[in-house]
């Protein structure tokens, strides 16, 4: 039964191939990120008030003058296509009926053009390639395709080691072999209904837009090199990008008051918040241990915006009273494309929006302006 947004897990992970649901679910080397993403948020008690008129409840909110049906949107997940056929599209079609937004992810096996055309009001996130004529192709690229908001991703300046990935036989791309047939066989409805249908509709899947030509096929014996390429980027590429691109432009992966006033001092209309799901840097702090500092250095003259291990409304609710303007959700999305596709995208907003609603209710306040610190108290 699925009830909640973490009921699609496991649902998810009964489809899925083993290497799969390692690569979407796992965190890296001892999981202790991951793992704190959730402590930190039950270590924050709720003091509601009473007698309070509720009746009229609103989740509704406004971020870079777009109003959305909840103050939450989609994280930028890669190989979201590994989740259902097109999963790219199905997450932002999903997400724009639900009206809130979708981060299309630039490790996507999907092109841009796609998703921008299918769903025209989703962001993008890029990752960097090395070359700065190859940042300013992408940076063209999106532009073209007609995004409005850039979102660069800046803590996976190395790539991390997940152990997990490589016990459960996933890499990137995959590599043929005995043991990813018999994991493609174990789980037929996945390799039929996403993988095969691909590869018979469009071709095998590539790497389409991490960098500003198409890369390296999703099945294939060769590594990708470009991945391991971004050691040296630093704020000097920001202001780069800053220079050509004329849409909104979001900093993720930031984890220090310093960083975020870098990222705004550099021309970042708006910073996310994120220790990336506890899958880059193992031990980084969980953001909303952070979220309060970083809020008091640039809140107000930015959206403060953040992910990582919200699950419930009541996540949400406390993420926006210590500071957030807006959060993203990861996992329990693709997991929802991959028990229902387009359908369950939706029902998981709906399902956190409800749960929002209600925890307002309980709280006795009826428009998230009225969140603040003073709602909550440290239970540790
Ligand atoms: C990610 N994340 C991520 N972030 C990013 O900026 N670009 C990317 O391509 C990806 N890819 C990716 C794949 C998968 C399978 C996952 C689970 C995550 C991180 C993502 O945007 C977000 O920060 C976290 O997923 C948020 O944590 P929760 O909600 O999954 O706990």
């Amino acid at each position: 039964m699925i009830l909640c947004l973490e009921d699609f897990e496991g649902a998810a992970r009964r489809r899925l191939p083993r290497p799969i649901y390692a690569y979407f679910s796992g965190g890296v080397e001892t999981n202790a990120s991951l793992a704190d993403n959730r402590r930190a948020f039950s270590e924050w008690g709720f003091v509601p008030r009473t007698l309070v008129d509720v009746s009229k409840r609103s989740t509704s909110t406004t971020l870079f003058g777009e109003t959305y049906a909840a103050p939450f949107g989609i994280a930028p997940m890669g190989l979201s296509a590994l989740a259902t056929y097109r999963g790219d599209v199905v997450l932002a079609t999903g997400a724009a009926k639900a009206g809130i937004p979708m981060i299309m992810s630039g490790t996507s096996l999907v092109r841009l053009e796609d998703v921008a055309q299918a769903a025209p009001k989703s962001w993008f996130q890029a990752y960097l390639p090395g070359a700065p004529e190859r940042i300013l192709a992408l940076v063209d690229r999106i532009a073209t395709a007609g995004f409005g908001t850039l979102v660069l991703t800046v803590d996976v300046a190395v790539l991390s080691s997940r152990e997990n990935n490589v016990r459960a036989g996933f890499s990137t791309p995959l590599r043929p072999s005995l043991r990813l047939a018999w994991d493609g066989i174990c789980a037929p409805s996945w390799t039929f209904g996403c993988f095969l249908r691909a590869i018979v509709r469009d071709g095998m899947p590539h790497f389409e837009n991490s960098f500003a030509e198409r890369g390296a096929p999703i099945l294939s014996g060769s590594v990708l090199r470009d991945f391991v390429a971004r050691d040296h980027l630093n704020w000097s590429h920001v202001e780069l990008i800053r220079k050509r691109w004329k849409g909104r432009l979001v900093i993720k992966g930031i984890l220090s008051k310093e960083d975020a006033l870098l990222s705004r001092e550099h021309g970042a209309d708006g910073v996310i918040v994120s220790n990336h799901g506890g899958r880059q840097l193992d031990g980084a702090v969980s953001p909303l241990r952070v979220l309060p500092e970083i809020a008091a250095a640039v809140g107000g003259s930015m959206p403060v915006m953040m992910d990582s291990g919200i699950r419930r409304g009541t996540d949400v609710l406390k993420a926006l009273a210590l500071g957030a303007d807006f959060v993203f959700v990861g996992r329990p999305f693709l997991y929802a494309a991959v028990v229902e596709g387009e359908a369950g995208v939706v029902r998981a907003a709906d399902m956190l929006a409800t749960e929002m609603s209600a925890g307002m209710g309980l709280l006795g306040i009826t428009s998230l302006d009225e969140l603040g610190p003073h709602m909550l108290r440290p239970l540790k």
